[in-house]
């Protein structure tokens, strides 16, 4: 295992990932025969701790959507471990469990995606659509389920009126809000966020951040956690307060937001940070895009993944994989020369407050 999780998982981790790895099959022919694997995530190690944001970042297709999709029991993962510490501190490896006892531990974790319409069926009422994760869980039901919904609606700032309502009377910042407080009303530890904000105008974005930090502050002084997929770096920069970067299903650097916008550790960090988003007319967001192709994770390069984009690649490069390793107390890179590059960071666009500022 790479050095990233040598520390026992009991100083305030809510979530340790280790070793986790989800290959897809190939297949070909009419009999659908395996010829390859896609290798979505490969043996992701890291960790988030309670009240915490960690931000995911990377190029489209390097595995974020996946390795949250794991980390919520979505997918199964080929291989490794989700310990997820509970509220009474006892510690389940999510990716052992199935079934009923899967069921049984559902409500301390919950997915927020990127389309709150998509997610939200457009046939329930915003009552129904709050109260079903309680019922689900057996967590309550009748009034008392009700009077949960309606603390839950306050929280994210909806009303009384609204939970009557269906869906598409709402506007996209609503929705999403719909889709929070859904998320919200098992009171769970953690909460994956997939580009959460995405698909929402920079001011809705602006006050649905603001709303998720007051929650994470808030919520019955238990410390909500997030994994936080976006691609917006000036979010990332706003929300976290750690960041991973991943490269064709690796992580490649973590480290405190500031450190690693200000002074990355690999060249692969270095190169995302001097990108600019392209604004994309189909998704709202800006998609980070870089020069030179991304490998192809069914068929990755050998050694270090980045080698035939770095600009500081060595013939040693192209034949030795750099583990994930602690280059500097609390901060990994995977880059053979992390102790010596001297990597440029970002120069702040925007300073965070007025990045999300409420408008
Ligand atoms: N169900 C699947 N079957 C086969 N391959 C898949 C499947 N889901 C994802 N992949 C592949 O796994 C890789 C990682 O995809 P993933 O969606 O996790 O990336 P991502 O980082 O979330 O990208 P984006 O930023 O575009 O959302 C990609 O190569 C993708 O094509
Ligand atoms: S190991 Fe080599 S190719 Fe990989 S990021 Fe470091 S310098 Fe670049
Ligand atoms: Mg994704």
């Amino acid at each position: 295992m790479n050095g990233h999780e040598s520390k026992p998982a009991d100083d305030g981790r809510i979530l340790e990932v280790r070793g986790l790895t989800k290959h897809f099959p190939i297949t070909a022919g009419f009999l659908r025969r395996v010829v390859g694997h896609v290798r979505a995530v490969d043996d992701v190690n890291l960790y988030v701790k309670a009240g915490e944001t960690l931000s995911l970042v990377g190029e489209s297709g390097s595995g974020k959507t996946t390795l949250g999709r794991m980390i919520v029991r979505a997918i199964e993962p080929t291989s490794g471990e989700i310990i997820l510490k509970l509220d009474d501190s006892t510690r389940v490896d999510l990716a052992k469990l199935q079934g009923e006892e899967l069921r049984a531990v559902r409500r301390h974790f919950h997915m927020i995606f990127q389309d709150p319409s998509a997610s939200l069926n457009p046939r329930m009422r915003v009552r129904d659509i709050v109260m079903e994760p309680l019922l689900y869980n057996n967590i309550a039901k009748g009034d008392d389920a009700l009077e949960l919904v309606r603390e839950t609606l306050k929280l994210v700032g909806l009303q009384e009126q609204h939970l009557n309502r269906y869906p598409h009377a709402f506007s996209g910042g609503q929705r999403q809000r719909i889709g929070i407080a859904r998320s919200l009303v098992c009171h769970p530890e953690l909460i994956v966020c997939d580009e959460s904000v995405s698909a929402l105008d920079v001011s809705i974005q602006a006050q649905i951040l603001n709303l998720l930090k007051d929650l994470q502050k808030g919520i019955g002084g238990v410390g909500l956690s997030y994994l936080f997929i976006a691609h917006d770096l000036a979010v990332v920069e706003h929300i976290s307060d750690r960041v991973a970067v991943m490269y064709v299903g690796k992580v490649v650097e973590v480290a405190e937001t500031k450190a690693l916008f200000t002074k990355p550790l690999m060249p692969y960090t270095e190169a995302l940070l001097s990108s600019v988003p392209i604004p994309d007319p189909e998704r709202k967001a800006g998609r980070i895009i870089l020069k030179g192709e991304v490998p192809n994770p069914a068929n990755p390069p050998s050694g270090c993944y980045f080698h035939p984009r770095c600009p500081y690649a060595t013939e040693r490069c192209a034949q030795e994989a750099p583990p994930l390793r602690e280059i500097v107390p609390g901060r990994f890179a995977a880059c053979h020369y992390a102790e010596t590059l001297d990597l440029k960071g970002m120069l702040r666009l925007h300073p965070p407050e007025t990045a999300a500022a409420p408008v």
